[in-house]
């Protein structure tokens, strides 16, 4: 089987946009693929994070995993910082990273631009980590959303250098991003990415928001001053909201379009609103159930970090030789 990597920051309350663009995927690739799911708490420290919110968002994100459906006995589910050999493999990496690659990441140029008290080095070679996590795990195919495609990138491009000085070490992995749902946008301002950080909440529809708060939400998105319900980009509204409609619903875009042809903005909106609550419900109601089963919860993140770190320890130790470190006796 091919292998899989994936991960996200818990960094705060998960949106709709990570489920589409990202969890939605993982669930239907679990099948086929042995896949890696991590939850990458070292990654969510280069911006300043209140330890115990923390704590709890790592294990919120982790029943999260569980309730969308991903299953721990098919998926290796785990804490990146249970998981030393990320730590180890970022560093040799780093070594292997040019400072002007990481200075061209948008993601960095944009998180500077809003946390610029605080650029931290770890903000800057974020990517590193991230190539390291993929790396460790020689996967093939990283399921995310349109707006890791850069890292990606350069990913395989400190990959295929290191590959090309020390010989074949690593996979080459893959970008797996969907036709729909890979760029989700903030509901009131439709020209810019829903995101976990946004200070307004009515541009987000977290995946634990309640049905109600859902419905006002959609209700709120901004449209525009025409009447059509179709694709187009000088409908950046309407179009993210019937991408949501598809993303959620599998309707292909066309047949959403002929859907709504004449509907109102109205009726179109409560639609795509009814629809992200069938889907979210379910969901929500999991994560009540398996929150209450605590033991569950720690026994799968044990097993996974010790199942993960078995097939991380195997890429390092080659590694760590290969650039010529001392082999431990
Ligand atoms: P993060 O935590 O920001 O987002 C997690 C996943 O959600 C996707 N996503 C979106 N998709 C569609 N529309 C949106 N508005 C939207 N917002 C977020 C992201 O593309 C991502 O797939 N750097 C990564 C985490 C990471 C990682 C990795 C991912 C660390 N190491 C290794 C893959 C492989 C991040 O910050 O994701």
């Amino acid at each position: 089987k091919k292998r899989i990597f994936s991960g996200m920051q818990p960094s705060g309350l998960i949106t709709l946009g990570n489920y589409l663009g990202a969890l939605n995927n993982w669930t239907k690739l679990q099948d086929d693929y042995d896949c890696l799911y991590c939850i990458v708490d070292m990654h969510a420290i280069t911006v300043r994070q209140d330890p115990q919110k923390l704590r709890k968002q790592a294990r919120d994100l982790l029943t999260q995993y569980l309730a969308v459906g991903l299953d721990p006995e098919k998926n290796i589910i785990y804490y990146q910082s249970h998981v030393s050999q990320h730590a180890e493999l970022s560093w040799i990496l780093n070594c292997y990273t040019y400072m002007g690659e990481l200075s061209r990441m948008t993601q960095f140029k944009d998180k500077s631009a809003k946390h610029a008290d605080n650029i931290n080095a770890g903000l800057f070679t974020y990517p590193v980590l991230m190539a390291a996590d993929i790396l460790l795990y020689q996967t093939d195919l990283v399921p995310v959303g349109e707006d890791q495609r850069q890292h990606l990138e350069i990913t395989r491009d400190i990959a295929m250098r290191f590959n090309g000085i020390y010989s074949d070490t690593f996979k080459i992995p893959e970008a797996y991003i969907g036709k729909v749902g890979a760029k989700i946008m903030a509901l009131q301002e439709p020209t810019k990415k829903m995101s976990k950080s946004d200070e307004n909440q009515n541009n987000t529809i977290a995946l634990l928001d309640e049905p109600s708060v859902i419905m006002n939400k959609f209700k709120r998105a901004m449209t525009d001053s025409d009447n059509q319900v179709r694709f187009g980009e000088d409908k950046p509204g309407i179009s993210n909201l019937l991408g949501i409609y598809c993303a959620v619903t599998g309707v292909s875009p066309e047949a959403a379009e002929r859907e709504f042809a004449n509907a109102g903005y109205g009726t179109f909106k409560t639609s795509v609103g009814e629809a992200v609550v069938a889907k979210l419900e379910p969901i929500q109601k999991r994560v009540k159930e398996l929150e209450a089963n605590k033991d569950y919860l720690d026994s799968v993140i044990k097993s996974g970090g010790e199942k993960a770190g078995r097939i991380a320890e195997r890429t390092l130790s080659k590694v760590q030789k290969k650039v010529g470190f001392p082999v431990k006796i």
